[in-house]
């Protein structure tokens, strides 16, 4: 009787035993809802695989997980949860300070202090300010939209002073938000990075749920012109809200984690090698992007409002980020595109059919191309006989579907990361469009991910 209650206890499902898709799972706990980045992995997947690896031995505590595709950060937090250590990069420098501040705890009562600060009298005083006098620059200069009332530009006409496209973001919210920012800045020189950072990111997801961007829909969207005009929300109301649910989530994050691990988010191209050293992760765990920035999700486009206004980053790194991602205008790979369509037949057929369709091939080549050297680096920094998982979903071009797990699986043989288990999981919360249709009509969507697939390899030994 006695074993049998040990054995029940014990019990863990292995990983084929699992429901991959985590239907009706929280997904916004500790630091995973700081801020709403594109196509977040859910916490659940990371949590799991950790889980299953260090109950099975796989793992062991202080280990090193690495992800080539850090975006929000969320194999990072995880895996301190899990008291194992993370290295991460990414190519935009806003995932990378979201990042590193979804996996490190400041000191609270420090943070605590500094949020009383920011919004104690003197932002008070600043705001009434910016209130007054915006009121009679407006009358001036008042257009349609609130971001076309600056006389003075940043250079480019599409873009405000404050270094934000035209038009995103009502009056004279924009101006708070920035004069917020600019505090931030002074009260740098009190209190260390880390802390200014948290109070930042709540500023950055402040300001979108200020701005004119619609919900739900993934390319960027503005609510209907003529709501614009009524669309007035209080900027510290919506500041200190977020600043409350980001704080509350911290605290329960920090009771998680202990000081022995760290997290390490390098702002870097994931194929460069100099990011990790050959045998030196004990698991990957990654969500790669699934084609290219412009024609899926456009990480960049979608960080570059919020960085411009919450944050010290530079316009021009931010217009880069979507350019440098994988099959990006500015990437080229050693692997050559004859290569990768001979390593997999697959992607062969893929293309062949693109070819008819109309002429597309390239743009999937080079994808693939770029793709192909992120699997040679995960295999090449993952020790022998350990765990690569990657998750990913198929996406259509013109139409013609792309089976990126099939194609993964068959690239990563040439890498000798050989696969273990393909676990399906169905996303029906994911109402995302990954590709507008060919037309390219805001708001309609040509394939939409059916499935997504966990694929976990083992690395030759
Ligand atoms: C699907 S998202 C990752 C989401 C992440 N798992 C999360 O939970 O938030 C893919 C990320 O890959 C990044 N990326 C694209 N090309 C990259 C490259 N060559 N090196 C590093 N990161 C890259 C994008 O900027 C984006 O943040």
């Amino acid at each position: 009787m006695q074993s049998t209650l040990t054995a029940t206890t014990d019990y863990r499902p292995g990983l084929e035993d699992r429901d991959w898709s985590f239907k009706g799972a929280t997904t916004d706990y500790g630091t995973h809802d700081l801020h709403k980045y594109p196509a977040r992995m859910i916490p659940q997947i990371p949590d799991a695989l950790f889980e299953h690896w260090t109950h099975t031995g796989t793992l062991s505590e202080g280990d090193l997980v690495f992800d080539p595709f850090s975006g929000s950060g969320t194999t990072a937090a995880e895996a301190r949860r899990h008291g194992l250590n993370a290295i991460a990069t990414d190519i935009n420098p806003f995932a990378c300070l979201l990042s590193r501040t979804k996996s490190t705890v400041p000191d609270l009562d420090t943070l605590e202090s500094a949020i009383r600060q920011c919004l104690g009298t003197d932002w008070a005083t600043r705001e009434q300010f910016i209130e007054e006098n915006y009121q009679s620059a407006a009358s001036q200069h008042r257009t349609k939209h609130g971001g076309d009332i600056y006389t003075e530009d940043s250079g480019d006409q599409n873009y405000n002073a404050y270094g934000v496209r035209k038009g995103w973001f009502p009056e004279p919210q924009l101006a708070k938000i920035t004069a917020m920012s600019r505090q931030l800045s002074e009260l740098r020189a009190e209190y260390d990075h880390e802390v200014i950072r948290f109070i930042r990111i709540a500023l950055a997801q402040a300001a979108r749920n200020i701005s004119y961007q619609r919900d739900s829909e993934f390319k960027r969207h503005r609510i209907p012109e003529a709501d614009r005009e009524s669309h007035d929300p209080k900027f510290t109301e919506t500041f200190i809200e977020t600043l409350r649910e980001n704080f509350y989530g911290l605290v329960d994050y920090a009771t998680q984690v202990s000081d022995e691990t760290t997290a390490t988010i390098k702002y870097a191209d994931c194929r460069d090698t100099s990011v990790l050293a050959p045998d030196s992760a004990d698991a990957v765990v990654s969500s790669p992007p699934y084609g290219d920035h412009s024609t899926t999700v456009a990480y960049g486009g979608f960080s570059t409002d919020p960085a411009a206004v919450a944050t010290p980053l530079k316009l021009d790194q931010m217009t880069d980020v979507d350019p440098s991602g994988l099959g990006g205008s500015k990437t080229t790979s050693d692997i050559e595109f004859a290569t990768v369509s001979e390593w997999s037949p697959t992607l062969r057929a893929t293309v062949d059919a693109l070819k008819d369709v109309d002429g597309r091939d390239d743009d999937v080549l080079h994808f693939f191309a770029d793709y192909a050297e992120t699997l040679e680096q995960m295999a090449r920094v993952v020790k022998p006989g350990q765990p690569v998982a990657i998750v990913l979903g198929n996406r259509t071009v013109s139409r013609v579907p792309i089976p990126m797990n099939v194609i993964t699986i068959e690239i990563a043989q040439q890498f000798q990361l050989d696969l273990e288990h393909s676990l399906p999981r169905s996303i029906p919360s994911k109402t995302l469009p990954y590709e507008n249709a060919p037309e390219n009509i805001p708001g309609q969507t040509g394939g939409l991910i059916a499935d997504e697939y966990v694929l976990i390899f083992r690395a030759g030994q």
